[in-house]
């Protein structure tokens, strides 16, 4: 069945994954990517299917009531699978109103747009909300977040997150808009802005920097291989159920130092450096603000229901992620230019100067 979808977020990591992989199995749809391209978005990521006939490339901002409303008046939108947001937790604590504004408010956006619009034919549309885990908390050292688990968001990242899901949730329930939410742990691979922890860490090691690792190191996060959160988006996308929550997840702990410690290996082996050299770029920094524990996904859900599960194993997925970093160093110098820069200096320098003093 042909169908328009709008891709929100299509230039960023996740998003390019999202768009490739709906530009490419399903010819018949029509996907239409809308991202403002900050920092994190980057129309290089997309290069290999740019000129693809299904595929067309809108720059705007979701937060733009305007600008959204013409957007649905002009095209036949049928569907939204929306990821454009500010998805960076470190930056969140700098700057808290800018997640606000895009996760919040421009959630709202986007479902007023399709409220509108939608008034007939449901099962016609649907409103795809990615969220995150983080929305959950912070777990101890045992037990899952699930379907069931209560909001109790801790960073301004995951509360903005939350909100926009509470949003998609009333309205779901006031408007009967039809709409479905799947909240992931973290995911990993390639085009990831190499200001979040494995691409970070993968740069710093091969360019001899310090790798830095917040507080003692002992946070755990369940990592996922970004096409397997693709694969999922996937199933839900064409089978999940109106209304409903899916988490989704890698059954991958680690402790933030052994993955560390794991890429320094790899690292070693790649560069034919000495073992144990990396190791040594290791530095403790100060710890963030509010760090959340431990995340881990109880995915029986969308197992059982669905039938996915992720397709490789964390080792396989670090080794073709720390490839594709190291065989796309134009990628990395461009998309390390500029604004990323700045940040980084505020991020890191200043930190390694507050701890050292
Ligand atoms: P990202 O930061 O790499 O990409 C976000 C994209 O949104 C960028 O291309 C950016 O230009 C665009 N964008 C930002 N503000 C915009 C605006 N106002 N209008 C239009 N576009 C705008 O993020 P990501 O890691 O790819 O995450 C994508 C989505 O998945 C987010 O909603 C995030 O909360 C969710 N998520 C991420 C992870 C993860 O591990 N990265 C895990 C679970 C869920
Ligand atoms: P990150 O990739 O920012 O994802 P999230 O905070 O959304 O889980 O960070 C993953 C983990 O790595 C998190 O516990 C914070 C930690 N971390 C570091 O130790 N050093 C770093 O430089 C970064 C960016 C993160």
């Amino acid at each position: 069945m042909e169908k328009t979808i709008l891709i929100t977020g299509g230039a960023g990591f996740i998003g390019s994954h999202v768009v490739r992989w709906f530009v490419q199995h399903y010819p018949q749809y029509h996907i239409l990517n809308l991202d403002l391209l900050t920092y994190a978005g980057n129309l290089e990521n997309l290069a290999d299917i740019e000129h693809e006939p299904n595929y067309h490339f809108i720059k705007g901002d979701i937060t733009d009531e305007h600008f959204i409303a013409q957007l649905f008046a002009q095209y036949p939108i049928d569907a939204v699978i929306h990821l454009a947001a500010e998805s960076h937790v470190d930056r969140s604590i700098m700057d808290p109103l800018a997640f606000v504004r895009t996760n919040v408010l421009g959630t709202a956006v986007l479902l007023n747009a399709c409220r509108q619009h939608w008034k007939t034919d449901p099962d016609k549309h649907l409103f795809y909300q990615v969220s995150t885990d983080e929305v959950y908390g912070s777990l101890g050292p045992t037990g899952y977040f699930s379907e069931q688990s209560k909001y109790d968001p801790r960073s301004p990242y995951a509360a903005s997150k939350a909100g926009a899901d509470h949003l998609v949730r009333a309205y779901f329930h006031t408007y009967q808009l039809p709409v479905v939410i799947s909240n992931c742990s973290n995911n990993y691979g390639p085009y990831q802005f190499p200001e979040k922890l494995i691409p970070l860490v993968i740069r710093n090691i091969q360019q001899h920097k310090p790798v830095p690792v917040y507080g003692k190191g002992e946070n755990v996060r369940d990592w996922l291989w970004v096409e397997d959160h693709v694969r999922a988006i996937d199933l839900i996308f064409h089978r999940g159920k109106r209304g409903e929550t899916y988490t989704i997840g890698g059954h991958n702990e680690w402790k933030n130092i052994d993955l560390v410690k794991l890429i320094c290996r790899c690292m070693d082996e790649k560069l034919g450096r000495p073992p144990g050299s990396s190791e040594q770029l290791i530095t403790f920094v100060k710890d963030r603000a509010g760090h959340d524990l431990r995340y881990a996904i109880d995915a029986s859900r969308i197992r059982q229901e669905l039938g996915w599960q992720p397709s490789i194993s964390f080792e396989e997925g670090i080794r073709r992620t720390i490839d594709w970093y190291l065989s796309h160093q134009e990628w990395l110098e461009h998309v390390t230019s500029g604004s990323y820069q700045q940040y980084y200096t505020q991020q890191y320098i200043v930190r390694e100067q507050t701890q050292s003093s």
